[in-house]
């Protein structure tokens, strides 16, 4: 999907709260957050989701048997999109200097921190080991792809305010976890569906996370939390824009209807801002209505757009589907 970057507004208005301020009010919301968290993540092991058996030595050092597309069981579209994840989880170093930086690493917002990039940790990682166990996908040009993201790093549109990053992660995470599941959806193998249902399970309790921090922050500051989400939703680009091909990528994604306009709009930003009910929050002052309205026009013409896309997107597989029956 084409998403335009973030136009933010940093105008904190006369009852501006500093990214401090907000960071020290937090504190204890972000306490309570990270023990219920704690209390309702279990533990799972990536290990018991790969299939080793089905592993054999790759050529190269040990002499084995190069990659072939034929040996991968799962769809093309498994395919494409599962290389998109595991880019985008791969990006870890970055997102954690990223959120360390902004958030700090003291108290309950550092142990949050280390735990969330942990738990994240463990998404790539099996997600690799499927991947490579299963020949799923070339592991030369996926370990090509991998050090060529890595090495152009991660830099957030938001770490200019602390409200702007915490409305993108609850957007994003729950971005992450529709991506997931949907891959897994249509890649074409149960045991590769489980593994992602289990990874898309822990983006959503991050996205509570997140969604509920919003939630405090739209009562502390409500017009500068109104400003930071209006913002975000009007500029939202998924956290893997810069993978190698990833424009190509995300049309092929968007196509095979594991991510896209209608997807976004109905799946990830409607059901945040329902829950936090941000269209209809009264009270506010001139700043906050002009980012509600904002949100409101901005959202209709998504909608619209999206509806634009069904009609896009019914048409060109109704034209392959008609190719295909010729053929
Ligand atoms: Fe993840
Ligand atoms: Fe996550």
């Amino acid at each position: 999907m084409t998403i335009a970057p973030v136009q933010s507004s940093t105008s904190l208005g006369s009852s501006g709260w500093t990214d401090t301020r907000l960071i020290l009010a937090l504190e204890e919301v972000v306490e309570k957050e990270l023990n219920r968290h704690l209390g309702v993540a279990k533990e799972w092991m990536p290990h018991e989701f790969v299939p080793w058996s089905q592993g054999r030595d790759f050529d190269g050092v040990l002499g084995g048997e190069a990659w072939n597309i034929e040996q991968s069981k799962v769809t093309p579209l498994g395919r494409v999109s599962l290389v998109v994840n595991l880019l985008t989880e791969d990006n870890l170093p970055s997102y954690h200097h990223e959120i360390a930086t902004m958030f700090g690493r003291e108290g309950a917002w550092g142990t949050w921190v280390h735990r969330w990039t942990a738990e994240e940790g463990r998404h790539g990682i099996a997600i690799r080991d499927f991947l490579l166990a299963t020949r799923a996908v070339d592991p030369v040009e996926l370990e090509r792809a991998r050090m060529n993201h890595m090495s152009e790093g991660f830099e957030s549109d938001n770490a200019h305010s602390m409200l702007h990053s915490i409305a993108y992660v609850a957007f994003q995470e729950l971005a992450t976890r529709i991506a997931h599941r949907n891959t897994g959806k249509y890649a074409g193998d149960p045991l590769c569906e489980q593994l992602l249902a289990k990874i898309a399970n822990d983006e959503n309790l991050h996205m509570v996370f997140y969604r509920n921090l919003l939630k405090a922050a739209l009562e502390i500051a409500p017009d500068q939390a109104m400003r930071a989400i209006a913002d975000v939703v009007t500029g939202f680009r998924m956290p893997g824009h810069g993978i190698p091909g990833f424009e190509r990528a995300a049309a092929q994604i968007a196509l095979g209807g594991v991510y896209n306009l209608r997807i976004h709009h109905d799946d990830v930003l409607q059901p945040v801002l329902r829950k936090l009910h941000v269209m209809e929050i009264g009270g506010l002052g001139p700043e906050g209505m002009v980012a509600q309205n904002e949100l409101g026009v901005f959202l209709d013409g998504l909608d619209g757009q999206a509806r634009k896309f069904d009609e896009r997107q019914a048409a060109m597989l109704a034209r392959r589907a008609a190719r295909r029956s010729a053929e």
